[in-house]
Formats: structure tokens, C-alpha cells, sequence
């Protein structure tokens, strides 16, 4: 019996090791030189009938990047499957374009459907057969260069090209297949000539944001982001030139661990 009871007390002793090894390599490596990004109380003008495009505003952070567009008075298209929850978007008024990203060709009648200035994609889904992660979001780049509508803003994943080396290794366990397709679908955007933006957040909270999210161009930052901070700092991406051409992380630069004060 007491062996027995020494097992267990070793095994448990084990387990609050390495739980705590885990937990302690999610501490986030802050921006040292977060960039300076300013949102535009609105992208157009009174008699500028152009929408931006969204591929992915079902929910989550592309639903609070229409929000945010709509709410200064931007004119929103929102890219759906036939099976998407599309409660949120028709409560919004938002403009409704059914599709599915996979096939091309959907695609492309949606870019030729209307007058679009600039175009989001935030698809990205770990449960998916096939997964979109590359294949979607090659096909938004694709359709976007024939129709001509150079701007393109691209959510991908801090890990992905070459910020791989600074996250945890749990990290690079979980996302294994998700990072190579996300990075394919970067290399793919900065080879189409578009005037692009690609972001990669950290991890994803879902609580209201803190208003300490930022952007940065340094590759070796790791770190955590509200999605309301996150859609903030698309809006302002999208509305600033000077974002073209970069790759940007978007982290919280006051938080330091997953769990910590929300
Ligand atoms: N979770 C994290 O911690 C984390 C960290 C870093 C980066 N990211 C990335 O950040 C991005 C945004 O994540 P999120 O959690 O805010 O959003 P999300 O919940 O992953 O939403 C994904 C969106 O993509 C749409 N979508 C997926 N496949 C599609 C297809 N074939 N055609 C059209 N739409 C399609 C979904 O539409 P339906 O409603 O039809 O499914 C949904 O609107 C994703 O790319 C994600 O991989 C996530």
C-alpha cells in the first residue's frame, strides 16, 4: 500500500512539472518597437459607393472588423457559405455573398460582383477537411489579381515563414500541418504584385479587448491579443498605406501569459 502510494505521489509530482515546464514556455515575448498605425474615421467618401470585401466575418474577429467598418459608415461584403451562421451579418445589414472559398470560381463572381476597394480574408479553420488555410486564402490572392482590386489584407498566424522559431514548442506541435499552409499562403501574397498587409496575431482571446494591442514588424515576438483588439488594428491596417508591403505581428504588449487579468 505504500508503495503504491509513493507511485502515485511521484507520478503527481511528475505531472505538476511538466504542466508547469508548459505552462511557464507560453511567456510571451513582448515588441520592443511596436509601429505606429492610424485608423481613418471612415475609408471613403459621401459619394464613394466601394465596399471592402471580407472573406471570413461570419464570426470571430472578421464579424467584429465588419462591425467596426460598418459602424463608421464603410460599406461591407461578406464572403458566406451556404452553411455559414449568418445571424450576426443579416443583424448588421451587411451585404450577403454566398460562396465557399475552396472553389475558385465562387470566388470570382464575388470579386466581379460589385465595386470593391480592398479586400480581408481572416479564413483559417484547424477542424477543416480539406483545410483552407493555404487553398482559400490562394484563392481570394488568385481572383483578387485577375479582377484588379489591389489591396489585400491577410490575417495568418504569429509562427508562420519566419517567425516559426519563436513560439512554444506546444505550439509547433498543435499547428504543424496549419503553419506551412498559412506560410504558403503568405509567400503566395507577397509574389502577387497586390498591395498587401499580411498580420499574424498571437493567440486568440475573446474577452473585450484592452486597447494595448499593437503591430510590429519584428519577426521574434510571440504573445496573446484580444480579437476586438486585433479587428481594431485591421481597420487601422487597412486604412493606413504606410502598412503595405509588411508583415506585421499583433500581440497585447501588456500581457505576458495566456491566463493572465482579463
Ligand atoms: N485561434 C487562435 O488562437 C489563432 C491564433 C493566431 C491566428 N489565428 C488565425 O486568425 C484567423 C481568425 O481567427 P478567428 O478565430 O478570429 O476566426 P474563425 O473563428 O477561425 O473564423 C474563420 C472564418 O473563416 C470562414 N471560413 C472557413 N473556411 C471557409 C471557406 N472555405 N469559405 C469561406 N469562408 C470560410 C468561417 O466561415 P464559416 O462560418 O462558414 O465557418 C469563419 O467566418 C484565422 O485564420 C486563424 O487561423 C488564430
Amino acid at each position: 500500500m505504500r508503495l503504491f502510494l509513493k507511485i502515485i505521489g511521484g507520478l503527481f509530482v511528475a505531472l505538476v512539472l511538466v504542466i508547469g515546464v508548459l505552462a511557464l514556455s507560453l511567456e510571451a515575448k513582448l515588441p520592443k518597437a511596436p509601429i505606429d498605425v492610424v485608423a481613418g474615421t471612415t475609408g471613403r467618401s459621401a459619394d464613394d459607393e466601394s465596399s471592402i470585401l471580407i472573406f471570413g466575418a461570419t464570426r470571430n474577429t472578421g464579424l467584429i472588423v465588419a462591425e467596426l467598418l460598418q459602424a463608421r459608415g464603410d460599406r461591407v461584403t461578406a464572403f458566406v457559405r451556404p452553411t455559414s451562421n449568418t445571424a450576426a451579418l443579416q443583424a448588421l445589414g451587411t451585404e450577403l455573398i454566398v460562396g465557399d472559398a475552396m472553389d475558385i470560381e465562387t470566388v470570382r463572381a464575388a470579386m466581379s460582383a460589385g465595386h470593391f476597394r480592398s479586400v480581408l480574408t481572416t479564413i483559417g479553420c484547424l477542424s477543416c477537411e480539406p483545410p483552407p488555410d493555404y487553398q482559400a486564402n490562394a484563392n481570394i490572392i488568385k481572383a483578387a489579381v485577375e479582377a484588379d482590386i489591389r489591396r489585400l489584407v491577410l490575417i495568418t498566424s504569429i509562427g508562420a515563414g519566419d517567425s516559426y522559431d519563436v513560439i512554444p514548442s506546444l505550439s509547433k506541435r498543435f499547428l504543424e500541418k496549419t503553419l506551412p499552409m498559412k506560410t504558403r499562403a503568405e509567400d503566395e501574397l507577397r509574389a502577387s504584385g497586390l498591395d498587401y498587409t499580411i498580420i499574424r496575431p498571437g493567440g486568440l482571446r475573446s474577452s473585450r479587448g484592452t486597447g494595448n494591442g499593437v503591430l510590429t514588424e519584428e519577426n521574434d515576438v510571440f504573445g496573446f491579443i484580444f480579437r476586438e483588439d486585433l479587428a481594431a488594428l485591421i481597420v487601422a491596417a487597412l486604412d493606413d498605406d504606410r502598412t503595405i508591403g509588411l508583415t506585421l505581428a499583433a500581440l497585447d504588449a501588456k500581457r505576458k501569459w495566456p491566463w493572465s487579468g482579463e
